[in-house]
């Protein structure tokens, strides 16, 4: 049995397919059941929790021959390195209790420095504290960048054309993996243990810098987009203002002052390998335009049932034109304002979406509660439902003309009968 912790994750994901691929029975460990119904239909056993729970993490470690830790990020965290620090502990504790053979931790490029590296750090703590479980060997996974950290910057590159940098060394090529050739890494490894603890330094095809891959979204999104340089004193204030603790915001700061210092250097101390996956691959998998059905239905689910009307931009073009003579993408906004002032809980459902080439067809029904003044209509308290059809043209994935054909009498019957 081999057990993988953070088996729906980036990674984890991809050794547990791999090692059932290979015929191997597989422990799964996820947060929750629903999203490891897929791992489970392809033959995982499940166990279901939160890693800080010691208990379960030596309940999910019980009879398994190797294992795949990780430290799963948290962005929130009040203090990250104490938080990782205890689920490590929980790690060994379990390891030494089921006497697990062997287990392939995912570390980081730069773990071999105790300071100076921010979240790295915690890699360098994870590393000496598992070092000392006696009957366990490691494969430390040192993992450079990963190439899907900046599909966490598609919004501003869809929507501005910037990709944030943080702290500067926008034009120097640095070492770039995708987590698909991690997993593949610490699969072969689970399949087949090392004698001893070992080192592996993963690479990608070649380095990258961040002009480079701003030049490859450009090619991809259709639109100039630009490696932006975040400075330094402005790191904490741009990164807690996306919601992330001031603690991890503060370990980003350090984090980029240590790369500058070349702290996140490889230590050459084990075996390297190259991955295959390529920078092109990754953001043309994370940034194509969707198919034009797709980007209707993120307007029906994520802008209006889900208010989230940041995402405007993204989705309808400059030139918009609405169907009440509303022009560009704030004029949709205002729509969907006027829906909620009448029916705050509004939701949409689709009943049928057609497309054909960048036209789509939606044949939908909502339903609200009428609390708010609609129009000439006065809060009647009562649920409407109410169906009609809404057509959209697009254009390099953005919608730009759309109308809607409605039953309007229907509509005003039920608010006034
Ligand atoms: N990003 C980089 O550039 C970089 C570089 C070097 C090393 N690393 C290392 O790579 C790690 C991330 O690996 P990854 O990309 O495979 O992770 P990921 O895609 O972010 O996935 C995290 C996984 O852990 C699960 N998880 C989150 N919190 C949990 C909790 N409290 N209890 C149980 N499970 C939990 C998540 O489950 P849900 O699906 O339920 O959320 C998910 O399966 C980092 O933490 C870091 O240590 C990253």
């Amino acid at each position: 049995m081999l057990t993988v912790f953070g088996a729906t994750g980036n990674t984890g994901s991809v050794v547990v397919e791999r090692l059932l691929a290979a015929g191997a029975k597989v422990r799964a460990v996820v947060r929750d059941r629903d999203k490891g119904a897929a791992l489970a239909a392809k033959g995982a056993e499940l166990v279901v929790g939160d890693v800080t729970d010691a208990a379960l993490v030596a309940r999910a470690l019980e009879g398994a021959e190797g294992a795949y830790l990780i430290v799963p990020p948290d962005l929130q965290a009040r203090d990250l390195l104490a938080k990782s620090r205890s689920i490590v502990a929980g790690y060994v504790e379990g390891l030494r209790r089921a006497k697990v053979p062997h287990a392939v931790f995912l570390s980081s490029v730069g773990a071999q420095h105790e300071a100076g590296t921010g979240p790295t750090r915690l890699s360098h703590q994870a590393e000496v504290a598992l070092r000392a479980v006696g009957g366990t060997r490691f494969t430390f996974v040192r993992a450079p960048f990963f190439m899907e950290n900046l599909l966490a910057s598609a919004h501003p590159m869809r929507s501005d054309g910037v990709l944030p940098v943080l702290g500067g060394g926008e034009s120097f090529a640095m070492p770039m993996v995708a987590a698909h050739d991690l997993g593949d890494v610490a699969a072969d490894a689970l399949l087949a243990p090392p004698s001893a603890t070992e080192i592996v330094e993963v690479r990608g095809p070649r380095d990258r810098s961040f002009v480079e891959a701003a030049a490859i979204a450009s090619e991809i999104l259709g639109r100039e987009v630009t490696a932006r340089v975040v400075p330094i004193d402005a790191i904490v204030p741009a990164l807690t203002s996306t919601g992330m603790s001031e603690n991890v915001a503060s370990l980003f700061r350090e984090l980029s002052e240590g790369a500058a210092r070349g702290l996140l250097a490889y230590e050459g101390a084990g075996r390297t390998v190259r991955g295959r996956v390529t920078l092109e691959e990754v953001l043309r998998r994370g940034l194509a335009p969707s198919d034009a059905s797709s980007v209707v239905r993120r307007v029906f689910d994520e802008v209006v049932n889900q208010r989230r009307t940041e995402l405007l931009p993204e989705l309808f073009a400059a030139d918009y034109e609405g169907p009440q003579g509303g022009r560009g993408p704030a004029s949709f906004g205002a729509l969907v304002d006027t829906l909620r002032g009448g029916f705050p809980d509004i939701q949409y459902v689709l009943d049928e979406v057609i497309a054909q080439g960048d036209r789509v067809a939606v044949r939908w029904s909502w339903s609200g509660t009428h609390r708010g003044t609609f129009r000439t209509f006065a809060p009647t308290g009562r649920t409407i439902t109410h169906r009609g059809m809404s057509f959209f043209e697009l254009r390099g994935g953005r919608i730009t003309r759309s109308w809607t054909e409605l039953d309007r009498q229907a509509f005003a019957e039920q608010l006034s009968a």
